[in-house]
């Protein structure tokens, strides 16, 4: 009987922008304060990218990062993912940019992919499931977002949750290694949307160019409530699936949405708050980079090791939300 495969990550990287803005900086153009935002958020200070800094340069360095770590042969990865909503460009996507500016093979299945902020957790999912089709052993599955272009810097709801950031891996298949993934999605634009709009006036249509701005609307009290219920649901599809329970696993690294969230998960799941990553107070909410640079950041400081169970999680607009299973 063949093994079921799983995925094994071979490196990973992470980009985030130099520039810094504390919550105090908020406090000088909104009717907000440092104490509100750390005690309902977490977050204390985000990145946001400067002049000359763009999705695909945080992309690269991320890349850059993961496949020196994985030490692998570039002409061998065969699929670029991208898990963005703030690509460059509605198209070419960050994928093929991606596919050019880092030299790789022309015959790489190179694409972005939008489900917000479960974007990275999705792209890892849909690699893996190509992956098995695929005549090249490895995937580059990247998460980045430079929110700061969207952002309606007159609301106080909004622009203070987000920051700017990517974070990469480089999978293989593995038969030694577990991955079980389980994935929703609840269509709506109520809760939280950031709209496309006309620029110009159509000559032939009469369409009026767009009176609204291409910003993030967010109703933060339905995400909220939306997201304290999909990741536990999730998660717990995934443990029966994966015949493990969730004392057993070492880290969980989700989603950095809101810190509260990520407390009252642990309390759902009844398991200590130390097992779940956080890095919300230094980057804010980075959507489908958050995980990935979550990952990173354990992987670098050499918390992780070899063979420990770890649950990927992201949540958010769509609205989406995905769980994964895998070992390190
Ligand atoms: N500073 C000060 N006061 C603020 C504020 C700010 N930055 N933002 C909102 N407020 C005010 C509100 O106007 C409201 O005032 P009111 O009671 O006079 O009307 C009060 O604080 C409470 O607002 P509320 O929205 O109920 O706060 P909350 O505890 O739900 O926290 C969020 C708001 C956005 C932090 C929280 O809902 C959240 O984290 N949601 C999910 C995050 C998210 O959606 N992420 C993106 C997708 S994953």
């Amino acid at each position: 009987m063949a093994v079921k495969k799983g995925i094994k990550i071979l490196g990973t990287g992470s980009s985030v922008p130099d520039f810094e803005v504390p919550n105090d900086e908020f406090a000088k153009i909104l009717d907000t304060n440092d104490e509100w935002i750390t005690e309902r958020t977490g977050i204390k200070t985000r990145r946001f990218v400067q002049e000359g800094e763009t999705s695909l340069t945080l992309c690269e360095d991320a890349c850059k990062k993961a496949i020196s770590e994985a030490g692998i042969d570039k002409e061998e990865i065969g699929i670029v993912i991208v898990g963005t909503c703030t690509a460059d460009y509605i198209t070419p996507s960050m994928a093929c940019l991606l596919q050019g500016s880092l030299g790789l093979d022309e015959r790489t299945l190179a694409f972005d992919l939008n489900a917000a902020c479960s974007g990275f957790v999705y792209s890892l999912n849909t690699a893996y499931l190509l992956l098995h089709g695929s005549f090249k052993k490895y995937a580059l599955v990247v998460g980045v977002e430079v929110l700061s272009r969207v952002l309606d810097y007159t609301d106080r709801g909004s622009s203070i949750l987000f920051g700017d950031g990517a974070g990469a891996c480089v999978i293989e298949l593995s038969g030694e290694k577990p991955f079980v993934f389980e994935a929703g999605s609840i269509g709506g634009a109520e809760s939280l949307n950031i709209p496309m709009t006309y620029q110009e006036k159509n000559p032939f249509t009469n369409k009026e160019p767009d009176t609204h701005k291409q910003v993030v609307n967010i109703n933060g009290n339905e995400v909220y409530r939306f997201v304290q219920d999909a990741f536990p649901k999730s998660a717990a599809i995934v443990f029966e699936q994966a015949g493990i329970t969730p004392d057993e696993i070492d880290y969980f690294i989700c989603h950095q949405a809101n810190l509260r969230i990520l407390m009252a998960s642990a309390k759902k799941l009844k398991v200590p708050f130390e097992k779940f990553f956080v890095n919300i107070d230094k980057y804010g909410n980075t959507s489908a980079a958050s995980v990935a640079i979550a990952l990173d950041e354990l992987n670098k400081t050499g918390t992780l090791k070899r063979g420990q169970k770890l649950i990927l999680a992201g949540f958010g607009g769509g609205l989406t939300y995905g769980s994964a299973y895998l070992t390190w």
